[in-house]
């Protein structure tokens, strides 16, 4: 049996004394992309945050293939773990180029996934259009030879062109090294394009898991899921 690039295992987390996660349990293999489905506030960006290390109180098990992933985010960022989040990746006084040099990175490699950002590598990160940072952070992540990246609502706030090109690169770069991406996602047609699996996530559990050819058929499941759960509060 294959040891999956990223597991949780009964992961539970919360902000003082609200229990957000409550034994959340999941898998991303090599090359695989895993959809993160759920309704807002179900604690989709908090299992993101958990797994990177940003939240203090976090129960359970994190596995890096196979290894415990535990300490400040820094070090989990250096075995092997990266993280997108919107609005907080780059550092806008700086540009683009030394972003990617802060990281060790060649600017260079950055064209090789998005060549229109060429005119852009001498520009401050924070003069750049929301979509065009998404991708810098995107591409950034994805160059840094990553074990697994945690993409937080990849494409929030993307024109439907910009949208479709940063999927289609995270989908490319993901089957080419293998890396193993967890992507939060809150649209059932953009999971269904970008992921070979989803998880649905409910009541701070993954309450199921599907295939990516699943996923569509099963769309009444899943919005039971998400209303079923807004009839209980
Ligand atoms: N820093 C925080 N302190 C206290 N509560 C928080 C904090 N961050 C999130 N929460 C709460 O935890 C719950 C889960 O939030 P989370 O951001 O993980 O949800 P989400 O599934 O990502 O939602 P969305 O789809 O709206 O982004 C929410 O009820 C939210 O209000
Ligand atoms: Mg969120």
């Amino acid at each position: 049996m294959t040891t999956p690039v990223l597991e949780t295992r009964g992961l539970r987390a919360a902000y003082g004394h609200r229990q957000i996660l409550n034994g959340l349990s999941l898998s991303v293999n090599a090359g695989e992309i895993v959809a993160l489905l759920g309704r807002n506030g179900a604690g989709k960006s908090t299992t993101l945050l958990a797994i990177a290390g940003f939240i203090a109180d976090v129960k359970g098990d994190i596995l890096l293939d196979g290894r415990p992933l535990t300490g400040a985010p820094h070090r989990r960022a250096r075995s092997g773990t990266g993280l997108v989040i919107k609005g907080r990746s780059l550092f806008a006084s700086l540009t683009v180029a030394d972003n990617l040099r802060l990281c060790d990175l060649d600017p260079r490699a950055l064209l090789a996934i998005f060549p229109e950002l060429e005119p852009r590598l001498d520009v401050l990160a924070g003069q750049l259009s929301g979509g065009e940072q998404q991708m810098v952070a995107v591409a950034r992540a994805l160059l840094r030879r990553p074990r697994v990246v945690l993409l937080d609502e990849l494409t929030f706030g993307l024109s439907p062109a910009m949208a479709r090109r940063v999927v289609d690169a995270v989908v490319e770069q993901s089957r080419r090294e293998g890396i193993a991406v967890l992507a939060v996602e809150q649209h059932i047609h953009i999971a269904e394009r970008i992921a070979t699996h989803a998880a649905i996530v409910a009541d701070g559990v993954v309450k199921l898991h599907l295939r990516r050819d699943e996923l569509l058929a099963r769309a009444h499941e899943i919005e039971e899921i998400y209303l079923g759960h807004a009839l209980d509060v």
